[in-house]
């Protein structure tokens, strides 16, 4: 059978939110530390301690906004430790990742300044688990009052003088698990309260993130929709994909058939996630005012062997590029609820976008899939419904092909789609309705010869996007012919 896609291109379904394509940058393993961050003093060329080759590589995907700086160890930071000279700063034990000594280097200002490089907005996550609310209340208060305030005072002195914009804060992560190990109903009570003293100074208004459920836990987002929905802007969720679970991950470098099925069924899962979660906040938010936030999400295998099983270092290959690309279009499709969405992490960590090794730098495939897709931010997303082909193993069924289009600001049609299967080519009929001819068509795609292909320090173009001409038009439809396990974007117009 031939795949099917009709893109009503007259009927816009709502903006595709941006901040769908954000980042999520951890005080973990080669993350921060090596990875944004060498100091003034590397040889590494940097700008104020930040190396600009990561910088520039990521300047080119539009970072829209950057979660920091935990994930866990937010749950067990103390910003003060964070502020003031350098050399003064309390030196302490990451417990959670790696025991190793944290010289707390990077702190708020090395942040915000690494988001001003990126042109990404900051989304800080506050500390619940360990910390106080006046702990939280005065971050708030150092980083967002304008005037005379003790906070704003500390800042003055540590050299910032006007005030920072910040818009996202989280109110504590994993408030089930690392974040304190609490209920639903005690943590419902906790944010409550913490909440009350994130307060909107001046003109900095911001919008508050509640700490959402693990996968599927339904009652967390009950609960918290019920007992505190009138007090939050956001609720999040984190989803990642470990091929066989938590305790048996795989290497990121499997090439096996298996893997590669388990790994496309679990990305695909997302979509009954955000559908099962979305309809409780439904129950609570029919106007859809709380965003889901999905502030962690990606692939999760085992650490590189002989790198420190604390640093959660991967290698990202093809199998990464296809994950990233039905995640977002997935998201496209409830861009209705879903208001952001940060991929876990940035550099170095998990599905990373760049890996470094000293002054080396190397983009990944999942990189690329960011960089092709960075069309559809803030486009308005089309109409479009498809009919696909099976990709079987075994005795078990994923569709063969996914897809998603948009228009941008300048009436340019982009559509994205994904091949998951690994050995065979697919064709796909588009329809392009509203459209009488199609015209001023280029298109992009990001495949490979390997199920593992990916890029090392030696040979880092192994995978990287190439022009694309494997269609034909006639009249308002395009037959495309896209490669086995392949990303492929079109533009139209
Ligand atoms: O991203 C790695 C970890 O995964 C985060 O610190 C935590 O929030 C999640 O469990």
């Amino acid at each position: 059978m031939t795949n099917k896609v009709i893109i009503n291109t007259d009927v816009s379904k709502g903006k595709i939110n941006k901040n769908i394509y954000g980042h999520f940058a951890e005080h973990l393993g080669r993350c921060i530390y090596e990875g944004f961050w060498v100091g003034e003093d590397s040889h590494i060329e940097n700008t104020n301690g930040i190396r600009n080759d990561v910088v520039e590589a990521l300047k080119n995907i539009n970072i829209p906004v950057l979660r920091w700086p935990g994930g866990c160890f937010a749950d067990e930071y103390h910003w003060k430790d964070g502020v003031g000279p350098r050399e003064d700063r309390k030196r302490m034990v990451n417990t959670h990742w790696g025991g190793v000594v944290e010289n707390n280097h990077f702190g708020t200002h090395e942040f915000m300044m690494l988001c001003d490089m990126l042109g990404a907005e900051p989304y800080i996550c506050g500390n619940v688990g360990s910390g106080t609310v006046q702990e939280m209340s005065e971050w708030v208060e150092y980083m967002t009052f304008d005037g005379e305030s003790p906070m704003a005072n500390w800042r003055n002195e540590n050299g910032r003088k006007e005030p920072w914009s910040l818009t996202y804060f989280g109110v504590g992560n994993e408030n089930w698990g690392c974040g304190g190990n609490m209920r639903p109903e005690f943590y419902a009570d906790l944010y409550r309260q913490f909440q009350t003293y994130v307060r909107n100074y001046g003109d900095n208004k911001i919008y508050k993130i509640a700490g959402g459920a693990n996968v599927d836990d339904y009652r967390w987002t009950e609960v918290l929709m019920r007992e505190a929905a009138h007090l939050m802007d956001g609720l999040s969720l984190h989803y990642y994909v470990h091929p066989h679970g938590f305790w048996n991950k795989g290497s990121a470098l499997d090439a096996r058939e298996e893997e590669w099925f388990i790994t496309m069924k679990k990305a695909l899962h997302m979509d009954e996630l955000i559908s099962k979660h979305s309809t409780i906040m439904d129950k609570y938010d029919p106007d859809k005012r709380i965003g889901m936030i999905i502030d962690e999400w990606g692939t999760w295998f085992d650490v590189e062997p002989g790198t420190n099983p604390g640093f959660l270092y991967q290698q990202n290959t093809i199998r990464d590029a296809l994950v990233a690309g039905l995640h977002f279009n997935i998201f496209h499709e409830h861009s209705d609820r879903v208001q952001m969405a940060n991929i876990a992490q940035t550099v170095n960590v998990l599905q990373a976008m760049v890996l470094t090794e000293g002054e080396k730098m190397i983009l990944t495939p999942t990189y690329h899939v960011f960089e092709m897709y960075k069309v559809h931010q803030d486009a308005e997303k089309l109409d479009l419904s498809i009919e696909t082909d099976t990709y079987q193993l075994n005795d078990e069924n994923l569709p063969s092909v996914s897809a998603t289009a948009s228009k941008d600001a300048d009436g340019r049609i982009h559509l994205s789609l994904c091949n998951l299967n690994p050995s065979e080519e697919s064709k796909v009929t588009v329809e392009l309705r509203g459209i009488s001819n199609v015209e001023n068509i280029a298109g992009r795609v990001l495949t490979a010869e390997e199920r593992n292909a990916h890029n090392t320090f030696d040979n880092p173009e192994n995978v990287k996007p190439v022009a694309f001409d494997g269609y034909e038009v006639e009249g308002e439809q395009l037959t495309v012919t896209l490669p086995n396990m392949a990303v492929a974007v079109i533009t139209i117009g």
